[in-house]
């Protein structure tokens, strides 16, 4: 298989952080309430993650290299392994495992029922992201996925309650997030794909 280093030092990757967490809980390590940090780090690993496989696409117009996409697939699958887990955190460690509250927060807490939306779009992502769905999906795949787009707003707005007003890290992940929505409209996509022509024809002509 090709890019099989790549692809394994990626899956290396994602999973140390998550591993790393359990370990600093195990061990008391996060603090007062490490529940919290939990749900609060997973959640924002998964909005990283999902910025991380957005980048993929325009990487590989700029440079050619068949790696970006090699490895997108998997980075999705990790964002949405890293949602999982941070509901699974809310879950237990914030509503205490009672169905009730987590069932009133999802009916009147507009950041729970905006997560829950980016949650439904990242598993349905998930669960069409194989040959078969794409075989069996034909166009409707692509249109599907295009709900990527959406589930970033979504997830960038529930973000952005709960920090409310320390808004100096939401920024920097809405900035990065609006510049790859951008670079996806076909005007910007094909003016990357240009540049990265020119600049394998020529490196240096283009000084960066
Ligand atoms: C049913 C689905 C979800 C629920 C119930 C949920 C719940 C929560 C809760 C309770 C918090 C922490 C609030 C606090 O610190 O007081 C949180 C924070 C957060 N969640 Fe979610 N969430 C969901 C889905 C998602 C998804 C799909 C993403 C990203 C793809 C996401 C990203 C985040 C981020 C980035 C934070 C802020 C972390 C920080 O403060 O550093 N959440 N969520």
């Amino acid at each position: 298989m090709r890019y099989r280093l790549w692809r394994i030092g990626v899956f290396l990757v994602a999973s140390v952080p998550p591993l790393y967490w359990l370990y600093c809980a195990a061990f008391n390590l996060l603090g007062p309430d490490p529940g919290k940090v939990l749900v609060d780090n997973l959640g924002l690993g998964a909005l990283i993650l999902l910025l991380i496989t957005l980048a993929m696409t325009p990487l590989q117009q700029l440079t050619r290299w068949g790696g970006w996409i090699a490895v997108r697939r998997q980075l999705g699958l990790w964002c949405f392994a890293y949602a999982v887990l941070h509901l699974l955190g809310y879950v237990l460690f914030i509503a205490g495992l009672r169905l009730e509250l987590v069932l009133r927060d999802l009916s009147e807490r507009p950041y729970i029922i905006v997560g829950a939306l980016a949650f439904v779009g990242l598993l349905a992502l998930a669960v069409t992201s194989n040959r078969f769905s794409i075989r069996k999906l034909g166009r409707k795949w692509k249109a599907l996925h295009r709900l990527v787009y959406a589930i970033l707003l979504l997830a960038l707005l529930h973000m952005l309650w709960v920090v409310r007003a320390d808004l100096g890290e939401w920024l920097v992940y809405a900035l990065i997030g609006g510049a790859l929505l951008l670079m996806r409209l076909s005007a910007v996509a094909s003016a990357l794909q240009r540049a990265g022509v020119l600049f394998r024809e020529n490196p240096k002509k283009i000084e960066i």
